[in-house]
Order: structure tokens, then sequence, then C-alpha cells
């Protein structure tokens, strides 16, 4: 297939088209660089061993979504691109809003008028909010969630989930991740956090390659095993032959929405992370104990049951091989893909 990445110069977007190229599919990619940067795009080629086409847009920019589908034929559209900092989501709402959603819209208008039917999204786990029963499952409603972040794509999985309803042509898989991790085992692309890292594993990375003092763990009095919270990791690479096994899916079935969760199933304790990255990298961390960090729930892991049968997809990665991955990479480029 002929297929046109959105957000291809990310952190998943990345890992996905080497994926996708090797499974033998075309790939375009669309990006802003509003957080990515475009030495990506070397690497990919290095990669894959293609050269890889890049428009350079803002999807926001109606017309000019418009016109490269005009230019271009596509089979399908993986949509990556979009804001993702749940912090910063509350501080400039209007911005992940406009974003988040406008990028959408004039996607999938450009995707009506040219007749591609075929759309994979980039959803997530925080649109089971809080009170969803553990393990989480594609079922659940209502969907909610405590962030502007997290409510972009709880509204994202209606305005597709609505379109699709409205057109018998379109196929749409709404895939909600859990919390990808890893870098490609060349530790030649990976994740390149602008800023100081939100999230555990690029922020203990950091840590390793002498660019923070020290982890600080949010909390360590949760009803869990260690008292620190627990969280279905995925390897990024996982997590791209996911998007391949669902496009696959998507050509063959009736389905107008199909929902699958990408995790593991299997959850694992901030303290339980550290450590593994301290075998990783062969020597202890500093870290201290720190308060809560409002918003979080204790534990989260997906069942992924309904992903590992409709896709004949699965994870194979371990925590030591996400850990072993991420430090390659970190170890390799310690201020990113600018170093
Ligand atoms: P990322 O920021 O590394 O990649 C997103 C890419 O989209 C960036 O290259 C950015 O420049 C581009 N982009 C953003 N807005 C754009 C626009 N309007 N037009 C064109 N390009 C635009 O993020 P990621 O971690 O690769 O995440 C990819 C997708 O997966 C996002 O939609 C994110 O919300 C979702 N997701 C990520 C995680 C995670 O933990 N990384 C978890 C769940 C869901
Ligand atoms: C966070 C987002 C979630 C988003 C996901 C993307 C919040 C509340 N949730 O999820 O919406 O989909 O990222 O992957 O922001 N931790 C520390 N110290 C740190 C960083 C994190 O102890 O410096 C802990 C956190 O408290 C949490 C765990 O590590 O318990 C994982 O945190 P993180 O990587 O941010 O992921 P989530 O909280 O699951």
């Amino acid at each position: 297939m002929r297929v046109l990445v959105s957000g291809g110069a990310g952190y998943i977007g990345s890992h996905t088209v080497v994926q996708l190229v090797a499974a033998g599919h075309d790939v375009v990619i669309v990006d802003s660089f509003a957080n990515s940067k475009p030495a990506v795009i070397g690497r990919l080629e290095a990669l894959t061993g293609r050269h890889l086409p890049v428009h350079a847009f803002d999807l926001t920019d109606r017309d000019k979504t418009e016109r490269l589908f005009a230019d271009e034929a596509f089979d399908a559209v993986i949509h990556f691109a979009g804001l993702k900092a749940v912090g910063e989501s509350a501080q400039i709402p209007l911005e992940y809003y406009e974003n988040n959603l406008d990028s959408t819209f004039s996607l999938v208008r450009a995707m009506r008028r040219h007749g591609v039917n075929l759309l994979v999204f980039s959803s997530s786990a925080t649109v089971y909010g809080e009170h969803a029963p553990l393990p989480y499952r594609e079922d659940y409603a209502p969907l909610q969630s405590s962030s502007p972040y997290g409510r972009t794509k709880v509204m994202i999985e209606h305005v597709l989930s609505d379109v699709a309803a409205a057109d018998p042509q379109m196929r749409v898989a709404l895939l909600r991740y859990f919390n990808p991790v890893g870098a490609h085992a060349s530790g030649t692309i990976g994740e390149d956090p602008q800023g100081i890292p939100n999230n555990l594993m690029p922020f203990i990375a950091q840590v390793a390659v002498g660019r923070r003092d020290k982890l600080t763990v949010f909390g360590d009095d949760y009803p869990t095993a260690d008292g620190t919270c627990e969280r279905d990791y995925i390897h990024v690479e996982d997590l791209a032959a996911g998007h391949v096994a669902a496009l696959n899916k998507l050509a063959s079935t009736q389905e107008p929405v199909s929902i699958w969760n990408l995790g593991t199933g299997q959850g694992t304790s901030v303290m339980e992370m550290l450590h593994a990255f301290e075998r990783a990298v062969g020597r202890e961390l500093p870290y201290d104990v720190g308060p809560r960090r409002a918003g979080d729930q204790p534990q989260s892991w997906a069942d992924p049951a309904k992903a590992n049968a409709e896709l004949g997809w699965q994870t194979c990665k371990t925590i030591d091989d996400m850990c072993a991955d991420t430090w390659r990479w970190q170890s390799a480029n310690p201020t990113g893909y600018e170093g």
C-alpha cells in the first residue's frame, strides 16, 4: 500500500515507518517538525535504504493538506501527528484542541474528497479515565480523560466513529497505546523529548547519561506491591508492529470502526523499571522519593486479548529489552538527534 504517515518524524511514527517499509509498503511522511527534528529523516533513510518523501507542513492548514491529496494517491493514512504533553495541555488547552482536532479534520476531509478509505489513529489508554476496572478492555464506556490532551483523544475517537458510521467505504482503527518506551535495536532512532522529560523512561535515561542529577519517584505510598505506580510499558517496536498488523486488517475487515488496545497486559512499577534500567547500564542510578504527581492512577494495564486474536499480533519484547534498547539509543545520542 502507499501509506501517508502523519507525524512520521516523531517517536512512534519514525519506528513505524521503518516497519512499514520492511513490510513492503511505500511511505510518504507529513510532519510540521513541531516536536521532532529533520535529522531523523536521514537516520530513517539509512535504516530503510530508501529515499523517503517528506512534506514539511502543519496539517491544520487545510489548503496544503488538500493539495497533497490532490497531487498524490494514497491507499491509507496513519495519523500520529498531534501534541501530547499532558501537563502542557492544561496550560495551553486551546492550542491542544486546535492542533489535534483541526489536523484530524483537515486530514479526514481530504481523505473523503479523494477516496482514501483506510485510517489508523493514535489513541491512548488515557481515554479509559479514572474509573475503568483493570485490565482495561476496549468495550468500556463512557470514555473520559482528566486532561485536555486526553480529551482530544476522546473527542477524536467520537469524530472518527461518526464519520465512519456515515460512510460505508471507510475503515478506521483506533489504537489505544499504553506506555510506549524503548528504541530501535540499532540505537540510531529513539525518543528525543524537548526540555525536561515528563515521562519516566526518558527521564531515567537522561539520569543515566548524566543530563539529570537524579530521578524523583512520584510517590511510594500507593496500594501496590512496592508502593509505586504500575504501568503497562510496551516496546515501541512491538507497538510499530501493531500498526502494520492493524493496517493489514483494515484492508479486509467489514467493520467501520475497530478498537484495539496495544499493550502487554503486564504492570511494572516505577521501582522495577528503575532497577531494570540499572541492569542495562550496569550501575546504580540516583533517585529520591517525592510527593505523588496530580492525576496519576496507581495502576494501569491493558487486556490485549482482542488485538492478539483479531490482529494475530502480540508483544515479544521484555522490560529488559526496553531498557537495553533505550540505553543503546541514549548513550549513542546523549543529546538526541542534534548531538
Ligand atoms: P511525537 O511528538 O514524537 O510525534 C508527533 C509528531 O507529530 C511530531 O513529529 C510533530 O512534529 C508532529 N505534529 C504535531 N502536530 C502536527 C501538525 N499539526 N501537523 C503536522 N505534524 C504535526 O509523539 P509520539 O510519542 O510519537 O506520539 C505519536 C502519537 O501517539 C500522538 O498522537 C500521541 O498523542 C499518541 N500517543 C503517544 C503516547 C506516548 O506515550 N508517546 C501514548 C499514547 C498516545
Ligand atoms: C502519562 C500521562 C498519560 C499519557 C502517557 C503517555 C499523566 C498523568 N499521564 O502517563 O496521559 O498517555 O504519559 O505515555 O501525565 N514517574 C516518576 N518520576 C518521573 C516520571 C514519572 O515517578 O520523573 C512515574 C509516574 O508517577 C507514573 C510512572 O512513572 O507512576 C509512569 O509515568 P509516565 O511515564 O509519565 O506515564 P503515565 O503516568 O502512565
